[in-house]
C-alpha cells in the first residue's frame, strides 16, 4: 500500500513529469544519433582546400564551418554582421586552436554586396572547393529591399543564385568541387511564381514565402547541375531537419516560445549540421549532382515543381535578368 502511494506520487508529481521529459529527450537524442550519418567515421581530409560557408555565425552554419576547419580547410565565414562574425570566428579558433579561418562580410539580400564580396574572394582565393549556401531568413512579411527584391526571396534564393554563379569559375578551377544548398522540408509546401522575387506574384499566406523561396533553391539545383555537367563541380541540396537554432528569431514571442518548448525534442545545431556535412564530405557522393537529400541523408524526389526542367529554365532566365548576370560578368 505504501509502495503504491509512493509510486503514484512519483508518477504524478511535477518531479516525475520532469524526469519523463528528460527521458523522452534522451530517447530523441539517441534516435537522432543512431539515424544520422556517422561523421566521426568519415576520413575526408580538407587540407589545402578552400570552403565558403554563408551565415556561418550561428546555428548550422557555425557547426559546419568548425567541422570543415577541423579537417584542415581554409574556411571563409561569409557573414553579414562583422560583430557576430568576429565572435563566431574567435569561438571556433579557440575551440580548434587553429588559424586558417577568415571572416568575409556579405549581405546576401543585396546583389551589390554579393558582387563586392565575390570580387574580394576571387582575388584571395582563385580556387574554391566547397560552397555551402546556408544563410537564410524566415518570418518576414513581403518586404522590398532597396534593389527592389523581396527580402526573403533575395536572401534565400537570389543571393545564393548570384553568389554561386559569380564563384563558378573558381569552383571549376578547383578541379573537383561541391556546392551544397541548405534547403528545407518546407519546400514541398511552396509553389513557384517568379513574381515573388520582386514582391509581386500570387498571394502568400503567413510564412509561405519561406517555403516558396526554399523551393526555388531546390529547383535551381537541377538546372545548375545540368549546366555544370562534366566540369567536376557537383551541386546538391539537403534538408537539415527540424533544428533548434536562431532561425525563428524574427517571429513574435508566442512562436519563439513554442519553438523553445519543442526544442527539447528536436535536433541541436550539431545534429542539424550532419546532413550538410554529409553532402560536403562523403566520398560516396563524388560525381553525384542535381539531387535533393532528405534530413536522413537519402536522395529523395523534391516537390514536383522542383523537378520540372522547363520551370527551372524559366526561373533561371528570370533570375539572370534580375541579377544582370548576362550583362555585368
Ligand atoms: N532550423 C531549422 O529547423 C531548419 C529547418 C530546415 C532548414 N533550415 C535551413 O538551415 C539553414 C541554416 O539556418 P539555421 O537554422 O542555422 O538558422 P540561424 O541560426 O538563424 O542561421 C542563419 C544564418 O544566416 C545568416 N543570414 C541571414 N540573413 C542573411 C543575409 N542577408 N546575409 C548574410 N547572412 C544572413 C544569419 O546571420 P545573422 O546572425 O546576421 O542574422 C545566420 O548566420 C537555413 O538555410 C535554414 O533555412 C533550418
Ligand atoms: C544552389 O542554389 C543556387 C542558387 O540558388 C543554384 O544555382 C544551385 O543550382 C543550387 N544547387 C542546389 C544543389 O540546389
Ligand atoms: C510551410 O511548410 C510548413 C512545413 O511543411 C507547413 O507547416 C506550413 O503550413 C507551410 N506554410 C504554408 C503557408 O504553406
Ligand atoms: C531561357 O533563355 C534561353 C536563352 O536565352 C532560351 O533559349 C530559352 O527558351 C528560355 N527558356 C525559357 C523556359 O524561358
Amino acid at each position: 500500500m505504501l509502495l503504491w502511494s509512493l509510486l503514484s506520487t512519483l508518477v504524478w508529481g511535477p518531479g516525475s513529469v520532469l524526469i519523463l521529459v528528460l527521458l523522452l529527450r534522451l530517447c530523441v537524442r539517441l534516435w537522432h544519433k543512431s539515424h544520422l550519418w556517422d561523421l566521426q567515421h568519415c576520413s575526408t581530409d580538407l587540407t589545402g582546400k578552400t570552403a565558403v560557408v554563408t551565415g556561418a555565425n550561428s546555428g548550422i552554419g557555425k557547426v559546419v564551418a568548425q567541422e570543415l576547419a577541423r579537417r584542415g580547410a581554409h574556411v571563409i565565414l561569409a557573414c553579414r554582421s562583422f560583430k557576430r562574425g568576429k565572435q563566431a570566428l574567435a569561438e571556433i579558433q579557440a575551440a580548434l586552436r587553429c588559424n586558417h579561418l577568415l571572416l568575409g562580410e556579405v549581405d546576401l539580400s543585396s546583389m551589390a554586396s554579393i558582387r563586392g564580396f565575390a570580387r574580394w574572394l576571387l582575388q584571395e582565393y582563385p580556387e574554391i572547393h566547397l560552397l555551402v549556401n546556408n544563410a537564410a531568413v524566415c518570418g518576414f512579411p513581403t518586404t522590398l529591399t532597396p534593389e527592389g527584391l523581396d527580402l526573403t526571396f533575395a536572401t534565400n534564393y537570389i543571393g545564393p543564385f548570384l553568389l554561386t554563379n559569380l564563384l563558378k569559375g573558381a569552383l571549376q578551377r578547383a578541379g573537383s568541387a561541391r556546392v551544397v544548398n541548405v534547403s528545407s522540408f518546407q519546400q514541398t509546401r511552396g509553389y513557384i511564381d517568379e513574381g515573388h522575387l520582386t514582391g509581386a506574384g500570387g498571394p502568400l499566406t503567413f510564412n509561405q514565402n519561406y517555403n516558396c523561396s526554399k523551393l526555388l533553391l531546390t529547383s535551381f539545383t537541377g538546372e545548375l547541375a545540368r549546366r555544370l555537367q562534366g566540369t567536376g563541380v557537383t551541386v546538391n541540396s539537403v534538408d537539415p531537419g527540424v533544428v533548434y537554432t536562431e532561425i525563428m528569431k524574427h517571429f513574435s514571442w508566442p512562436y519563439r516560445f513554442l519553438f523553445w518548448l519543442v526544442s527539447f525534442f528536436i535536433k541541436d545545431p550539431k545534429q542539424g549540421a550532419v546532413p550538410v556535412l554529409y553532402l560536403s564530405l562523403a566520398k560516396e557522393l563524388d560525381g553525384i549532382s542535381g539531387k535533393y537529400f532528405s534530413s536522413s541523408c537519402v536522395i529523395s524526389p523534391p516537390s514536383k515543381a522542383a523537378q520540372d526542367p522547363q520551370v527551372a529554365q524559366s526561373l533561371w532566365n528570370a533570375s539572370v535578368q534580375l541579377t544582370n548576370l548576362d550583362k555585368m560578368d
